[in-house]
């Protein structure tokens, strides 16, 4: 045995603290808000050699609460007098990282960082959910997506969806239970509602707010895990929600709604709070519960868009210990596009995904005197609107309808008012001023970095949103004569459009910036005008239905993420041996990239999307659940290649605990390139210019199959595939293959190149995207940066 060092005297001696401390928490679990400014809360990473002697701590929280009591500034006469004022442990995580959550004073802190178990001790930090504006709406309409999907799979019978979000709307009908079988036997989670509440569909629902409560006024205990907000309702309903027939939009589009894998079972994790956000030790909290309570799938529709280092990022964190566990992961890339380097949730075990839109638009025509006939969209379709030319005019501001001094009835009434989107009013509100004005209608041109895309709103008078390049098409028109003309149509809604899916401006795009070497996002999802379930639709006043109450429209890529959750359910529910990387690898290798027009798919500007902005490409389902061939990967395939990125090892350790620690002087480093992602990046940075990926792919279709690659690259890349057969004679038989690219001619100093590499059977197209840049994207100087500890 050794010999006792510090750490265990000291816990030995804190010992009786420690287990009052325990008691003190039980016995006062609504702990009054002590907070005189002296106290902040903190994640304590703790040395992973260090983990607890199981003969002196009866669990992981009692040697947790030795070490916080080791150091707290805290004589035993004070506890007695104020125990509450030891309520310091917030959490002590079991699972996604070996540490705790504490409430510490800067002395305190500064105590800690001499003691050897200590690692870090990192403030706290907010998260966000990833919706953009949200616009009022009601009413849905349920396009079967990629229909078939669903009879060849149960739709997603007895998988669990773990959704981490704010709270839930409980009865709402998308959480119906009928023709729901009950869990299976291994779900360990409970329901904090009244015992009625939950059903066979809404099996979980319980709020973390243990640290959010400490930051936030108004999250008091208990904290039920419901919410008056929309987002997590929606996401839920997205992901697994029931089928709800016959309601409609304002008498347009009936249909019915539900999530992508309706049989699925939803277990809710409140971990957001409205107009607060979500507190990071409260996500890893969930996290930590939801992998042992035995959720298979996760959804994360929220992040932080200052995308952190692995080892200190809770969607990381509890994503590894998922996927260790088999549990699948899809995270949103944010919403901070379109500029490059923004995506969130980047590390490579997580599904990352891109937002897009779908081919569903709310049409209102404008009709210009000249004949001309421009398509824009609104939620309000008025049924009896006198459809004929008006007066078309100018705001006589600056153009942007916020000034209500110029919006009077003698400018305006009984006129069609073109605005520029941007000004100090949002659209509604233009809206609602030009109805109080006396105008007839309202053209709202967008700003110009939305592009082609629209999220229209419900407003409060007939009215048209156009693109930025429509709006100039009726400038240059009203410029043209002094007395325009214009008609608003009213076509409802309309589906098959053509140009989708589209990439939207707002999705956040790569490259990744703590792993540039892995292509993020990795796919794009439905993720514009997303109809789900809501408690009620924001800013409606008198629902023209009891069906249209529950529903509304959000976009973000928060709505993007539960679609590829849910259909991530559904290929598990195919294939439940297959590892959390076979599933991200069926849905990327079988992405399209084209658009209903069979051209490339584009981002908002109208051009091609590129790979960092559309990830591999559009999520195909029915594809998806047969791949042919996946890139597979274990947990510990991530260890060598974080030992790569030049993670400490006691930073792997808090990565992949609770594996045994381990040593990267012990293993082979994996280069970026050598990860065996399904996607390829490779950096022509430096001599030689040439760079060789190895690949291996594991055979899931039919037991003989024989696959020839086919490179498709730009003239100026040579890539050539060795071998380039591959004969497969079992299922789950593996081959490597390796591939090696350079420039075919004069090396080009800067830019990027984009390719795909397909190994074609008769069965099956197993795409892999290629690209190639000159130049790194970011300074790589991980191998300082990692070092700290
Ligand atoms: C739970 O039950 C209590 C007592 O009957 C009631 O006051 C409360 O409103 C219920 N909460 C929910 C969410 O149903
Ligand atoms: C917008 O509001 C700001 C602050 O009230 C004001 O200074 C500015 O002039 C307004 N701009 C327009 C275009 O009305
Ligand atoms: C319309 O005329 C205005 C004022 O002359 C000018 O600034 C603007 O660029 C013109 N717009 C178009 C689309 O022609
Ligand atoms: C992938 O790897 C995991 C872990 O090694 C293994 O369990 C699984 O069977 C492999 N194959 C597939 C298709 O997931
Ligand atoms: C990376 O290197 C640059 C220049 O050598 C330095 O200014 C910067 O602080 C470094 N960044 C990190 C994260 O170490």
């Amino acid at each position: 045995m050794d010999p006792p060092n510090p750490t265990r005297l000291a816990a030995l001696l804190s010992l009786r603290v420690a287990v009052f401390l325990l008691a003190s928490l039980l016995a006062s679990p609504a702990a009054a808000h002590n907070d005189h400014g002296l106290h902040r809360n903190y994640l304590i990473i703790v040395r992973t050699p260090y983990e607890y002697d199981r003969d002196l701590f009866k669990d992981v929280s009692s040697w947790h609460a030795s070490l916080l009591a080791s150091v707290c500034d805290m004589a035993e006469e004070e506890l007695d007098k104020d125990p509450s004022a030891m309520a310091r442990l917030i959490y002590s995580y079991r699972h996604v990282v070996n540490g705790f959550a504490a409430r510490l004073t800067d002395e305190e802190v500064r105590a800690m960082e001499s003691r050897d178990w200590f690692v870090k001790a990192i403030p706290e930090k907010t998260y966000r959910l990833m919706t953009t504006h949200t616009p009022q709406m009601l009413g849905l309409t349920g396009k079967a997506f990629h229909g078939g999907l669903w009879g060849k799979s149960n739709m997603g019978e007895g998988i669990i969806i773990g959704v981490l979000d704010d709270g839930i709307r409980p009865g709402h009908p998308s959480f119906d239970a009928t023709g729901m079988k009950p869990p299976p036997a291994k779900w360990k989670g409970r329901c904090d509602f009244n015992s009625s509440v939950c059903n066979n569909k809404l099996i979980g629902a319980r709020s973390f707010y243990e640290s959010a409560k400490w930051k936030w006024q108004g999250i008091d205990d208990p904290v039920l895990p419901v919410s008056e907000g929309s987002h997590g309702t929606h996401t839920s309903s997205t992901a697994a929600g029931a089928f709800v027939p016959g309601a409609n939009v304002m008498g347009n589009g009936l249909g019915t709604a539900s999530g992508m894998a309706p049989r699925a079972h939803i277990a809710l994790y409140q971990v957001c709070f409205e107009d607060k956000g979500c507190d990071r030790d409260d996500i890893l909290a969930a996290l930590d519960d939801a992998v042992e309570e035995g959720v298979d799938v996760l959804s994360l529709s929220l992040g932080d868009d200052e995308a952190g280092d692995f080892a200190y990022d809770p969607i990381a964190l509890g994503g590894y210990t998922a996927i260790m566990k088999g549990v699948f992961v899809s995270a949103a890339g944010g919403n901070m596009g379109p500029q490059h380097a923004t995506v969130a949730n980047e590390a490579p075990w997580l599904l990352t995904v891109a937002a897009a839109t779908t081919d569903r638009r709310f049409v209102v025509s404008v009709k210009l005197g000249n004949g001309v006939e421009l398509d824009g969209e609104s939620l309000f379709q008025p049924k009896d609107f006198l459809s004929m030319q008006r007066p078309l005019v100018r705001d006589l501001s600056d153009g942007t309808c916020s000034d209500e001094k110029v919006l009077t009835p003698q400018n305006v009434g009984g006129k069609i008012v073109v605005c520029d989107a941007g000004g100090n009013f949002t659209a509604l509100e233009m809206g609602a001023a030009l109805r109080e004005a006396g105008a007839a209608g309202m053209v709202v041109i967008n700003i110009q970095e939305f592009g082609s895309v629209i999220q229209p709103k419900a407003h409060a008078l007939p009215a048209s949103q156009v693109p930025y390049s429509v709006g100039q098409k009726i400038r240059a028109y009203m410029n043209s004569t002094d007395d325009a003309t214009g008609e608003l149509i009213f076509k409802g809604t309309v589906l098959g459009n053509r140009d989708s899916p589209v990439v939207a401006a707002f999705s956040s795009r790569g490259p990744s910036k703590q792993n540039q070497g892995i292509l993020k996002p990795d796919i794009t999802g439905p993720g514009v005008n997303i109809i789900a379930g809501v408690p009620r639709p924001a800013g409606l006043m008198t629902p023209p239905n009891p069906l249209a109450a529950n529903f509304d429209i959000l976009s973000g890529t928060s709505m993007a993420t539960p679609h590829l959750s849910g259909i991530a359910a559904v290929i598990k529910k195919a294939h439940p041996t297959w590892s959390p990387a076979a599933i991200k690898s069926a849905l990327i290798t079988t992405a399209d990239t084209t658009d209903h027009r069979r051209k490339p798919i584009a981002a908002h500007d109208g051009y091609p999307a590129n790979l960092l902005t559309l990830g591999a490409g559009f999520v195909n389902p029915m594809k998806a659940l047969r791949p042919g061939l996946v890139y597979n990967l274990s947990a510990a395939d991530y260890v060598p290649y974080l030992c790569g990125l030049r993670y400490s090892d006691h930073e792997i350790n808090s990565i992949i605990h609770p594996l045994p620690p381990v040593s990267c002087a012990q293993m082979p480093l994996v280069a970026q390139k050598d990860l065996n992602y399904p996607s390829i990046t490779a950096f022509l940075d430096q001599a030689p210019y040439v760079v060789t990926v190895s690949r291996e792919v594991t055979n899931v279709g039919r037991a003989r199959s024989v696959y020839v690659a086919q490179v498709e690259v730009p003239s100026l890349l040579s890539v050539t595939v060795t071998p380039d057969t591959l004969r497969f004679t079992k299922v789950n038989e593996a081959k490597r293959f390796t591939v090696t690219i350079r420039p075919a001619g004069a090396r080009k100093e800067k830019g990027i190149a984009e390719g795909q590499l397909k190994w074609v059977s008769h069965k099956n197209v197993v795409r892999t995207p290629i690209l190639v840049s000159y130049r790194k994207f970011v300074q790589d100087n991980s191998s300082t940066a990692h070092l700290t500890h």
